[in-house]
């Protein structure tokens, strides 16, 4: 069994959540709102015992590391994070990794999933324990004969999937170039 943590996963990453379920995985899943982890407990339908859900503000991170640890100790250490995070994700991610390698010194995988200006940024990698394997998942655009469009959930569940089967310290999930072919906004 893999325990695998993911945050913010009940919006576009809702249904890499349920494929996750779809194998030996125990999967932890954090959002603010109820409504949207009950959605996915219930679509979840057996599966459901194996998910955990929470409500929980992830930049509340006394709260977030007391939940990381409460999880550990109920199921052991965490293998995988995949992490959607806004605004201030290093500390965030450093909370998770800190409360990670209180259970665990052996390599587990953080996907640290962001937006398409990433690939227009430097490559700043948090400060994490030795033992996080980081990596980056930027998810980009499609182009078509109609023009340029944004992912569809679907293919972002289909690209962080495939990330997390053959992990790189980067993967571009669609297309970042050209700059001059970007969306209007993501
Ligand atoms: N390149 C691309 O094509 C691309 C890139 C990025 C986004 N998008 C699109 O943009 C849409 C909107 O993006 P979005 O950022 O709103 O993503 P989203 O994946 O639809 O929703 C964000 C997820 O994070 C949770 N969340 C947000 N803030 C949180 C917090 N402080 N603590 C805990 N959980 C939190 C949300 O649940 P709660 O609200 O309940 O907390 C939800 O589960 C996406 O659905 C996607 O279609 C496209």
């Amino acid at each position: 069994m893999t325990n695998v943590l993911v945050l913010g996963g009940t919006g576009m990453l809702r249904g890499l959540v349920l494929r996750l379920l779809e194998e030996p995985n125990e999967v932890f899943v954090l959002a603010r709102r109820p409504e949207g982890l009950r959605a996915l407990s219930e679509e979840a339908q057996a599966a459901a015992e194996r998910l955990t859900p929470m409500a929980l503000d992830y930049h509340d991170l006394d709260r977030l590391g007391h939940w990381v640890a409460h999880v550990q100790l109920m199921h052991g250490p965490i293998d995988q994070v995949v992490a959607w995070v806004a605004g201030d994700r290093n500390q965030v991610l450093s909370v998770v990794d800190t409360e990670i390698y209180r259970y665990r010194h052996s390599p587990w995988d953080l996907f640290d999933i962001h937006g398409s200006r990433a690939a227009m940024e430097p490559r700043p990698v948090p400060q994490l324990h030795d033992n996080c394997r980081y990596h980056r998942v930027i998810l980009g655009f499609r182009v078509e004969a109609e023009g340029s469009r944004w992912l569809s959930h679907q293919e972002i569940v289909d690209g962080v999937w495939r990330a997390m089967a053959h992990p790189e310290k980067e993967t571009i999930v669609g297309q970042v170039l050209p700059v001059d072919l970007r969306p209007p906004s993501d």
